[in-house]
């Protein structure tokens, strides 16, 4: 198949350019720097250099591509920006809706997140409602993730991804990540909030399976054991070096819940290669760092 890729330059989309040039489809792999396209075209995609908010030279772009499928996996977190995240998620989605509309495209499988669902005592599954009156930054995520989710299922097929939090090298969890440097800094509690995890390398398999899902449809891809932070934290200063810290006394917030990932291991049959991050974080310290 033909396939453009939005994002083929961030953490998921550089793990997914060579799967899908290995399962023999042809790709055009989205940046906005010219700089970055020779490593793409080494690695079997068809370089094309726009701004997805610029939505006549993404729609030139997508037009020239004639894809079959649209790939999302568009973010802007790599100065930890969410509010520029959020206008992201908002605009270049926006955006590149339009443009794959407009290029016939009937299929586009997007990049959310896992953790905007309300309050609960269970981790959320898929109908679970979102968390749309969360106030204060977590307004801003929730909203900007629901405006992309709501952008796609304009699209005549869809799938939305909804990823757990992102481990693996490239990561913000990676041993040379911003959540490592947290930890050695002691700036990392181990608080009663529950984080579902997914490791990198699963998070671009269930990506490209997701070519083939029935359509209409948002999937949370996170791992089997989501847990809270007085678990995982632990086990995570031990990987990248950190002293671990005592245990916070602040009680869970009732959105920080995990996610269920039934639907897409037993009727979609992803099988992520690290159930657990607890085999996922004990692998780190070797992992090769990539920043
Ligand atoms: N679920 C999660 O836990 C989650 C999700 C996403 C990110 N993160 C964290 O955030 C960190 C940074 O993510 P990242 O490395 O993927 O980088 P990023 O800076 O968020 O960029 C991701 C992709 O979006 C593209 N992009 C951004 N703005 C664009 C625009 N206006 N037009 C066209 N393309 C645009 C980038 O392309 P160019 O820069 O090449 O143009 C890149 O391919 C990661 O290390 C990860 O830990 C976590």
């Amino acid at each position: 198949m033909r396939i453009f890729l939005a994002g083929a330059t961030g953490v998921i989309g550089r793990r997914m350019v060579p799967l899908l040039v290995e399962e023999g489809h042809e790709v055009t792999a989205l940046t906005r720097r010219p700089d970055r396209a020779a490593a793409l075209r080494a690695s079997g995609a068809e370089p094309v250099v726009a701004d997805a908010l610029d939505p006549a030279s993404l729609a030139a772009a997508v037009r020239e591509a004639a894809p079959d499928i649209v790939m999302h996996q568009l973010t802007d977190l790599a100065t930890g920006d969410f509010a520029a995240n959020a206008a992201l998620r908002r605009q270049g989605t926006r955006n590149l809706v339009d443009a794959s509309l407009a290029a016939g495209v009937r299929r586009m499988v997007a990049q959310s997140i896992a953790w905007i669902y309300e309050a609960g005592d269970e981790p959320a599954d898929e109908t679970a409602p979102l968390d749309l009156a969360a106030p204060g930054e977590r307004g801003t995520r929730v909203a900007g993730a629901a405006a992309l989710e709501s952008a796609v299922q304009e699209m005549p097929e869809w799938i939305v991804l909804r990823y757990g939090e992102f481990y693996g090298p490239g990561t913000w969890y990676a041993p040379d990540g911003l959540v490592a440097d947290m930890a050695r800094a002691g700036r990392l509690a181990a608080k009663d909030d529950v984080v579902s995890f997914v490791h990198a390398d699963d998070a671009a398999t269930a990506a490209v399976l997701a070519l083939t899902w029935p359509a209409d449809c948002a999937v949370n891809v996170c791992d089997d054991e989501p847990a809270p932070g007085r678990e995982w934290v632990p086990a995570f200063c031990a990987a990248v070096g950190a002293l671990p810290p005592p245990p916070a006394d602040a009680g869970r917030q009732g959105w920080a819940r995990g996610a269920d990932n039934h639907f897409a291991r037993k009727h979609l049959g992803w099988a992520p290669r690290y159930p657990s991050w607890r085999d996922g974080f004990a692998g780190l310290a070797g992992d090769p760092v990539t920043r």
